[in-house]
């Protein structure tokens, strides 16, 4: 009976802390305020976000932007072009905790693996077939061909890509639950870092001669630049 009452209070904290979730799975904090247009070019003061600029000066154009009406040019080796609505594109999406991605694939066209550190995405395809997969620390793969009006979620930090298996071109939305979402390129990361990874982690980690790896990192240097 004595042994019971000491452990209770040590039981619930246990539970408590295991119902806290671990502070990488948190979304972006929330807003403190209506709305903090970024001032991107107030650099001086490092913050965990931006700095609103005054809210006098704010005007319907601050929650506007443009730049997911234009097609991005695919002409390029991957046969893609990702345009970002984040922070940095559309500042008055600063503090929100949102932004998206405009996709361009042309036939055959492929969005590389990558993963975002800090958001889901919901994927919307808007026209064309187009394979997602994503890759779940398990290294389960998850993937389906999606055609115009259907939705694929990828969960936060899951390694994917897009690749449009169709005819025509293919035209991707995706939305995210971070300002700021990061983007890690899967490939790039381990063959076009800089400085670069040293050939031995990479012939170790890939079971392969170096003049695989040299070859990999020649081909997407070049394709990246
Ligand atoms: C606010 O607007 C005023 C008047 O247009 C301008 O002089 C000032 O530079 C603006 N300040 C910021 C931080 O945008
Ligand atoms: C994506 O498209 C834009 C607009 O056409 C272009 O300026 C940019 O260079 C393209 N990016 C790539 C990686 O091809
Ligand atoms: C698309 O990019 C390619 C390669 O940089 C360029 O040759 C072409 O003119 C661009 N097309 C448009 C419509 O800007």
């Amino acid at each position: 009976m004595k042994l019971q009452i000491q452990t209770k209070p040590l039981v619930l904290f246990i539970l408590f802390m295991a119902l806290q979730a671990p502070p990488a799975l948190y979304a972006d904090p929330d807003p403190l305020q209506d709305f903090c247009i970024a001032d991107l070019a107030m650099t001086s003061t490092p913050i965990n976000g931006f700095p609103c600029k005054p809210a006098s000066n704010v005007t319907a154009s601050d929650f506007i932007f443009n730049g997911l009406a234009e097609e991005g040019n695919t002409t390029n080796p991957f046969g893609s072009n990702v345009t970002a609505a984040n922070v940095l594109a559309f500042p008055g999406l600063n503090t929100l905790g949102v932004s998206m991605n405009r996709i361009d694939l042309a036939p055959g066209g492929l969005n590389t693996p990558h993963h975002h550190p800090r958001a889901t995405e919901l994927d919307i395809v808007v026209k064309g077939e187009v394979l997602i997969g994503f890759i779940s620390s398990g290294n389960v793969y998850f993937s389906r061909v999606l055609r115009e009006g259907q939705m694929f979620v990828i969960p936060k930090g899951m390694i994917h890509f897009e690749m449009n298996v169709g005819k025509e071109k293919g035209l991707i939305f995706a939305a995210f639950n971070s300002q700021l979402p990061g983007t890690v390129s899967t490939t790039m990361a381990l063959f076009a870092a800089k400085p670069a990874l040293p050939n031995e982690v990479l012939t170790k980690a890939l079971q392969v001669d170096e003049s695989v790896v040299e070859l990999i990192k020649s081909k997407l240097t070049a394709a990246s630049s």
